[in-house]
């Protein structure tokens, strides 16, 4: 046996350990090569000892070579083996349709969309459909036909962002009140709607301010609808979402376009009305704004649609602010953490 011998040994006992495909096969190819009764390696050892003195170094060189090789290998194929599934060789195509699947990261709701899927919920048990409006308004829609003429010391509170160059003329909605209009003109009562979505007035951001927040806004027109209908509905559903311990009041209020128009306080649910930092010790939190809509603003709406003579019918509105109420429910002193994407932040609410 010569140091050629055995290398290409050494070389044929990599091949077939790279070519095991499970243990069992490994272990047969470890007792042919390293094996002490027989094993190939081992028959090199004898050569070895029978060797004439000036071939042994030359031949120990190699044989060690050969054998601390195949063994690296045997260890490594053998982790491999164990690695991989069931020990069948990786390079075979395996399949299992019954394996499980490694988790797939599952997203979850914004706590601001989450309340108004909550909100709709509620009102679609009440009998709302929920419809959407743009972003995009322009004046009439915003501000006029909501009984806002220009100039009018309302719009103070409303100064928002106009856009420039050719979409001249449009801006972004200050609430959601212009889907009221959106709905009328497109068609006759009866119907129930709630329309959320984002709004935006030109704010500084602090704290509790940001250039861009949410509302949602309720409208129900219909015959002989009554500031009576209004008052069961905002209690009814203010119950619903907040729990039924909660009690609403109503205040003597101003919007354009309603009348009378009233806002809305409901018991403080998360101290039952003792007092607490959330109520700011006073038992009661102001939520919502609402009323009778405005005879004037179904006369705007009536030269398009005639269902719309505020001698036959009449409705009530509501529109209230989302992003307080997540604020307040959860604990987050800044409006900006809704809106940072931050998700050290969002994923506490998963
Ligand atoms: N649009 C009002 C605002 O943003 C809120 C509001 C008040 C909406 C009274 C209504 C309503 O529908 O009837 O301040």
């Amino acid at each position: 046996m010569t140091e050629g011998d055995l290398q290409a040994l050494g070389e044929q006992a990599l091949e077939e350990i790279a070519g095991a495909v499970d243990q069992d096969q490994l272990e047969r190819v470890r007792l042919k090569y390293l094996g002490r009764h027989g094993g190939l390696i081992s028959l090199g050892a004898q050569a070895l000892a029978q060797a004439a003195p000036e071939q042994r170094a030359g031949l120990g060189r190699a044989f060690n070579a050969a054998k601390e090789a195949t063994e690296a290998a045997l260890a490594r194929r053998l982790g491999e083996l164990r690695a991989s599934r069931r020990g069948i060789d990786q390079a075979e195509e395996w399949l299992d349709l019954t394996y499980p699947t490694s988790p797939l990261p599952r997203g979850h709701q914004h706590p601001v969309a989450r309340l108004i899927r909550e909100i709709e919920d509620i009102g679609r048990a009440l009998g709302y459909e929920s419809v959407r409006g743009p972003e995009v308004e322009d004046d009439q829609y915003n501000f006029e036909l909501l009984n806002l003429p220009p100039d009018h010391p309302a719009r103070d509170t409303h100064d928002t962002f106009y856009l420039a160059g050719p979409a001249q003329g449009w801006l972004l909605r200050t609430h959601t009140s212009p889907v009221q209009l959106r709905t009328m003109m497109a068609g006759p009562p009866p119907y129930r709607i709630l329309a959320p979505g984002r709004v935006y007035r030109r704010d500084n951001p602090d704290p509790t301010h940001n250039p861009m927040f949410h509302q949602v806004e309720g409208l129900c027109v219909d015959t002989n609808i009554t500031f009576g209908d209004l008052k069961g509905t905002l209690d009814f559903a203010m119950k619903a979402f907040f729990g039924s311990s909660v009690k609403t009041r109503f205040f003597p209020s101003f919007f354009p376009f309603t009348e009378p128009s009233a806002d809305v306080q409901i018991s403080c649910p998360f101290c039952g009305g003792s007092g607490c930092r959330k109520c700011k010790y006073s038992g009661w939190i102001e939520l919502l704004g609402c009323g009778m809509v405005d005879p004037a603003v179904f006369g705007f709406v009536q030269g398009k649609q005639p269902g719309y003579d505020p001698k036959k019918i009449s409705g009530f509105a509501f529109g209230m602010g989302i992003d307080r109420i997540a604020m307040m429910k959860y604990g987050i002193g800044d409006i900006g953490l809704l809106y940072s994407g931050d998700l050290r932040f969002l994923e506490q609410f998963a």
